[in-house]
């Protein structure tokens, strides 16, 4: 927050006890709630209504940062402790939320039209759960509370980005500019607190983005009431409805590697129910998980079609039965609900029930069917406009119990000085060389990229010799996820490859796996795209 929008550190009063939402909050707090582990099943399915985010609504304008004479819409957004009904038969759950919700509230803008926001951290001093003081950036001298916002997906400037260790405290605000010079695309905000920010979205503090554009409406897709957005994410909780965060059997130590929540809220419900008619939906899916992945299905396996990814649509819808999901990952369905009428649909993943659609029987007219062409082609980028290849190794460290302590990209460490430090408007092909037993999604911030292809490669002989030798011929990534990107699975043993054009702004930015559990603990790197002409050290 340095530079030409520098952040008015603004002082609120804190105060204890506040009536949030119609409740009056406890003053902090006690740390692991003591309750026995809720087990879902034995709770009523689909009882709760689907909650639906609410707009956010611009608190005013501000002039143009950039633009002298223009002003934009200004938003404040509150971070709080409030209280939500996760089900019907629950009490409610204690969390930290963006505007008093969970999801927060969407913020809405069409492509080119810049918004400012005030990030406002206005939560208690302590936290309620278990911060790990010996991760990185996490500190027992450090405040327990901070918070620093990171608009995921967004072509942000460095200052306005949400650098992790540019984090602010209760009482202070960060002031943020979204260019939002992009396509239209699903993208959401959340917090990205050095070695904390796993608590802090566990705790609640996500929120949709949501960037329009003309042409899309020209497409006659589902709008409106049928235009759905869902963001899908696990938690744990105890029998009187309270988050529990799972950790390691060392008190000094508390970090886990990963978390799987048995309870899997969808717009912050657990197992809720939607009245849709017999029609087409447009469904904005979005793993907004820790660290779990999805696999999405119908639960009478009907095939739908994928038109968008991360970073918006595809050249050309995309019939699947099934959509894999990993964290933080995106993508829009058109589900076809018209030849459902009078019965249920449950949206699930795996073994999991998430959300049933309750189909009417009857109405639901609907106009125009799905184009067979959404994006304009030529947008592409080609593999041989990439002016170098970077081989990076996504690594495990090991114990003696060999027990996981936590993993790292290139085998090095966050404070290491910058490795990556690409020249802007080049574009690069980064092979991601996975060498442990887990897929990781991995996320750049500020670009769009492609994934070319994943390629199985003998993991014992790279490890031994650093020599890469393939064992199988590379696979061109799924059709479902063709389209723009920002954050892609590199799965076990394979080396994926991503094309990234680097465009807009020089600067510092970060990457990381988006397994909350790992970007915590050091799986995430500072890179640093230099102007032209500069050369890197
Ligand atoms: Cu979704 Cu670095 O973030
Ligand atoms: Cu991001
Ligand atoms: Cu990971």
């Amino acid at each position: 927050m340095s530079g030409r929008f520098h952040s008015s550190r603004r002082v609120f009063l804190c105060n204890a006890g506040l009536a949030i939402a119609g409740f009056q909050l406890k003053p902090p707090i006690e740390p692991l709630h003591p309750s026995p582990a809720l087990d879902p099943p034995t709770l009523a399915s689909f009882v709760d209504p689907l909650p639906l985010p609410q707009l956010a609504r611009p608190a005013g304008t501000r002039p143009h940062p950039e633009k002298p004479g223009e002003s934009i819409a200004y938003y404040r957004m509150p971070m709080r402790e409030a209280l939500i009904q996760v089900h019907r038969d629950l009490p409610p759950t204690r969390m930290w939320c963006f505007g008093d919700s969970f999801p927060g509230p969407s913020i809405e803008t069409e492509s080119g039209r810049a918004v400012m926001v005030d990030w406002e951290n206005r939560l208690p001093a302590r936290h309620f759960l278990p911060i790990d003081h010996t991760l990185e950036g996490a500190g027992p001298s450090l405040p327990e509370v901070r918070t620093v916002v990171h608009l995921h997906g967004g072509r942000t400037p460095p200052e306005s980005d949400g650098y992790p260790e540019k984090w602010i405290v209760p009482g202070q605000t960060q002031t943020c500019f979204y260019p939002s010079a992009q396509h239209a695309a699903l993208l959401f905000y959340h917090d990205h607190a050095m070695g904390i920010n796993r608590l802090n979205i566990y705790a609640g503090l996500q929120g949709f983005f949501i960037v329009r554009e003309a042409r899309e409406s020209t497409l006659h897709l589902p709008a409106g009431a049928y235009e759905i957005p869902l963001m899908v994410s696990d938690r744990l909780l105890t029998r009187d409805g309270q988050l529990s965060y799972p950790v390691s059997p060392d008190p000094d130590r508390p970090w886990t590697p990963e978390v799987f929540g048995d309870a899997i809220l969808v717009n912050g419900k657990l197992l809720p129910y939607h009245d849709v008619e017999p029609r087409r939906y447009r469904l904005r899916l979005m793993n907004g998980s820790n660290g779990r992945f999805y696999r999405f299905e119908l639960s009478n396996r009907a095939a739908f079609h994928v038109i968008a990814n991360d970073q918006g649509l595809l050249h050309a819808p995309v019939e699947a039965r099934r959509l894999p999901l990993a964290p933080a990952e995106r993508a829009d369905i058109v589900a076809d609900f018209a030849p459902f009428a009078g019965s249920n649909v449950r949206l699930v993943s795996d073994s999991f029930d998430i959300l049933q659609f309750r189909v009417a029987k009857e109405g639901g007219y609907e106009g125009a069917d799905l184009p067979s062409v959404l994006e304009e082609p030529g947008e592409g980028v080609n593999e041989t406009a990439a002016v170098r290849s970077r081989r990076l190794t996504l690594d495990e460290r090991l114990d003696k119990v060999q027990q996981s302590m936590g993993m790292l990209l290139n085998n090095t460490h966050w404070s290491a000085p910058v490795t990556e430090n690409p020249t802007l408007h080049t574009a690069e092909i980064w092979e991601l060389v996975n060498l442990t037993d887990d897929s990781h999604p991995i996320h750049l911030h500020l670009v769009r990229f492609k994934i070319l292809d994943r390629r199985p490669f003998d993991r014992f002989e790279f490890m031994g010799t650093r020599t890469l030798r393939y064992t199988g011929p590379a696979q061109p990534a799924d059709p479902v996820e063709s389209g723009w990107k920002d954050t892609a699975r590199a799965d076990p043993g394979m080396v994926t490859r991503i094309l990234v054009p680097f465009e807009d702004y020089a600067g510092r930015y970060v990457w990381h796996c988006h397994i909350l559990e790992h970007e915590d603990n050091e799986m995430m790197r500072p890179y640093e795209i230099l102007r032209p002409g500069k050369t890197s050290g």
